[in-house]
This record gives C-alpha cells, structure tokens and sequence, in this order.
C-alpha cells in the first residue's frame, strides 16, 4: 500500500509545485489548503509524513504539528515556512516530531524528494521498533504468568508431599488411639466400676463414644491425606472410584461447609463406572469447586454434589452445585483465565488449574449461574473401556505394534 503524504499550504501556486514534485515517487498524495483544514484530515487519515507551512489562516501551522503528535504519533513533519526564525524553529520542534526544518524559498526543490523518503525509513523504523516492543512485551506477561502458575503448582506438590509426611507419622499412634478407645468402650458397657454412680457411668460412656468418634474421624482424614499425596505425579493414573474421590474431598471440605452453616448434599448415582485417572488430581478438582462454593453461599444455604453416569460416551458428570451469589454474565467468559478472581485474597488460580487438570483428563467442564441463585459447575470424565481391558504397564501387542 502507498504511504499517504499532507502537503499543507495556503498558497495555491505552491502547493502546485510541491505537489507536482513529489508526484512521481510513488505516494499517495493528499493537500489541505489551511491549518483547519489539515487537522480535520489528519484526524481521519494515516498520513506517514505531513509537510506543512507555518503561516496560515484559520490555525497555523504549530496547530497543525500537535495534531499530529496527538492523532498520528509516528508521523514525522517537514516544515516549510518563509518566517524562519530561531524562536519559531523552537517552539515548531517543541510541539512535535520535526523531522526537518526547510526555509523558504528552497534552493533546490529535489531536496524534498529526498526528505520525504528519509522521513518515512524514520517512521517505518519507529513503528517496528514499537511492535517490537509489544511482542516483547507480550511475551513478557505471557512468561510471568506462566512462571506463577508454575511457582503455585509447585507450593502445592511440596505441600502435598509435607502432608504426607504428617499424616504417616499420625497414622500408627492413631492406631492404636483408635484401638484401645475401642477396648475401652466395649470394657466399660459390659461393667460399670462399683464406685462410680450411674450418672457419672453414663456423663463417662458419652465421653468414651465421642473419643472413639473423633478417633475414627482422624483416621478417615489420615487415610485421605495419604491417599491425595500417594500419587503426586499428575501422569500416574489408576482405575479410580469417583465417589472415593469425592468422599476424601469432603473430609477436607465437609466441616468447613458446616462451620460456615452450609449444608451438603450428596446425591450418589448407583453403578458409576471407574474412570481411568490420577486420584489426587481429581481430588484437587473437587476441592477447589466445594471451596470456591462455599465462598459463595452465605449461612443458611445448600452445597449439592451429585453424580451421574452416561452411556454414551461412557462416563460420568460430577455436578457441584450452591445456592450462592452466581456469577455475573460479563464475568463468565473469564472466570477459567489463570489471575481471574472477585475475591480480595484470591490468587484466580483455582479454576484455570481445575480446567487443566479436566483437560489432561480427556473431559470437559461447564458451568450454569444465575446472578442471586447458584452457580453448578458440571464436570464430565470420560470412562475409557480401552484401558480398563489394557492396563498401560503391560501394553497390548496391538497397542505395541500401532
Ligand atoms: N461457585 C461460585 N460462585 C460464584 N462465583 C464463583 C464460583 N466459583 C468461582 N467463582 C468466581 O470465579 C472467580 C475465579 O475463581 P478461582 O477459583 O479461579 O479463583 P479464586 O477463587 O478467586 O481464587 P483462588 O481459588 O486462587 O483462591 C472467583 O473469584 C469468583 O468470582
Ligand atoms: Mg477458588
């Protein structure tokens, strides 16, 4: 495309000239016949260079040098004034890109030929320079953002791993908490001791049913932390159980809900075939819906996780579904975008790692959400029937040879 030149000049013999002069190399060339006139055209076109007169009616030729720094900032200006003075050369390069400063009449009008062309090289060079630094700095963002995700996915491998750590050294003594309060309970409500009286027997059967509860109960959250660091690695998978997955998902999240006066429901659907995935991974699905959930619903309201199975294609829809404040229309586009968040002490991880760890998964994730109703986020896991008859360690012959 032909770069487009402004002669700007009031005096119609002139701008003949000039115009005539530069009419062979190639551009497309415009004229405006006063100040006003060439603001109203810089405003609407992409002129690459502008040669402009100073004195002129209506605006002078300053007027029309801030224009374009303002409308077309890599343009580059000649002027051409028969008024030159050190003061006015000044305040023509005070007030935008001069590129060159031509007093008339000009000795050799070639000269101007060859000043347009440098005057574009000039801009064309500053415009590349420009994108340049965009992509630069496009790839920037990209990086950061890459490498926080990276920092945060890192924080919760060494987490998990520091978890499990804990949760082997409690389990033995738990054990054995959860051995001998059992002992304890069946010793006492076989006899009660001679000296106790029958309400102190009674306030002590309490106690010991409570001990033996709460022991349970920690050997339940035990088991899941071992279970949800066991497999770290987000490529080792297993035939897994969804309803384990989410039975150890609710240990974490389940007295939390309660704590805040949410209720959860769980509607298990009979039958849900295994899926072939990696536990922990999904287990960090599940946890971070029933978070994000109950940071939406205030006291009084419902969390419900329902399961489903699907013939075809074979799988399962896991929905977790609140009675919270929804998500506004606007914001739904961006809510899986990593750094997205509403929430004040939010990181907007959750959700970009929850697509992630769907689509390693071969699934698919969609949301529903209602402004003041609820939001359910449905989670579907396809059931590969391939490789519940092919485990991967010992890959088939035809899966070899293909
Ligand atoms: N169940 C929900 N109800 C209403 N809004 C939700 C729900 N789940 C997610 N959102 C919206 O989507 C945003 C992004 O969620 P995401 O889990 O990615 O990040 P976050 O919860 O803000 O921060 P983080 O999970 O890192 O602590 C939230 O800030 C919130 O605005
Ligand atoms: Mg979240």
């Amino acid at each position: 495309m032909a770069e487009r030149v402004l002669i700007v000049e009031d005096e119609p013999d002139l701008r003949y000239v000039l115009t005539r002069q530069l009419r062979g190399d190639g551009y497309e060339l415009d004229t405006a016949v006063d100040g006003e006139d060439a603001i109203q055209k810089i405003q609407q076109n992409e002129y690459a260079v502008i040669i402009t007169d100073m004195n002129m009616p209506r605006k002078d030729g300053l007027s029309v040098i801030s224009a374009a720094r303002e409308f077309l900032p890599e343009a580059e200006v000649i002027v051409l004034t028969g008024h030159g003075s050190l003061e006015n050369a000044l305040q023509a390069f005070k007030a935008g890109n001069i590129f060159e400063y031509l007093l008339k009449p000009l000795d050799d009008i070639g000269l101007l030929n060859t000043l347009v062309a440098r005057a574009i090289e000039r801009r064309n060079l500053k415009r590349h320079n420009r994108q340049l630094f965009e992509q630069l700095q496009q790839a920037y963002e990209e990086l950061k953002q890459k490498s926080e995700m990276l920092v945060q996915n890192e924080k919760m491998s060494a987490i998990g791993t520091l978890a499990a750590g804990v949760a082997h050294e409690l389990n033995n003594p738990l054990t054995a908490v959860v051995g001998f309060a059992q002992i304890l309970q069946e010793k006492l409500k076989n006899n009660r001791p001679l000296n106790w009286s029958e309400d102190e027997y009674q306030r002590v059967l309490t106690a010991v049913e409570n001990l033996v509860q709460g022991a349970h109960r920690s050997r339940d959250i035990v088991g899941s932390l071992l279970r949800y660091a066991r497999v770290s690695r987000a490529d080792v998978r297993s035939l897994v159980d969804i309803h384990q997955v989410l039975r150890d998902a609710f240990v974490f999240t389940e007295h939390m809900l309660l704590r805040h006066g949410i209720a959860l429901q769980k509607q298990f659907a009979p039958d849900l075939p295994q899926v072939w995935a990696n536990p922990s991974r999904l287990q960090h699905v599940f946890t971070n819906l029933l978070l994000n959930a109950q940071q939406a619903t205030p006291s009084g309201g419902t969390v419900t996780v329902r399961t489903e199975r699907l013939e075809d294609p074979k799988g399962v829809w896991v929905h977790v579904e609140d009675t919270g404040c929804g998500i506004p229309e606007e914001d739904l586009p961006h809510i899986f975008e990593p750094f997205f968040t509403r929430r004040e002490d939010g990181t907007g991880l959750g959700l970009s790692i929850v697509r992630q760890i769907v689509e390693e998964h071969q699934g698919e994730i969609r949301v529903w959400s209602e402004v003041g109703k609820g939001t359910r986020f449905s989670i579907f896991l396809p059931a590969t029937e391939v490789y519940q008859l092919t485990p991967p360690e010992t890959p088939s012959i035809e899966a070899q040879s293909a």
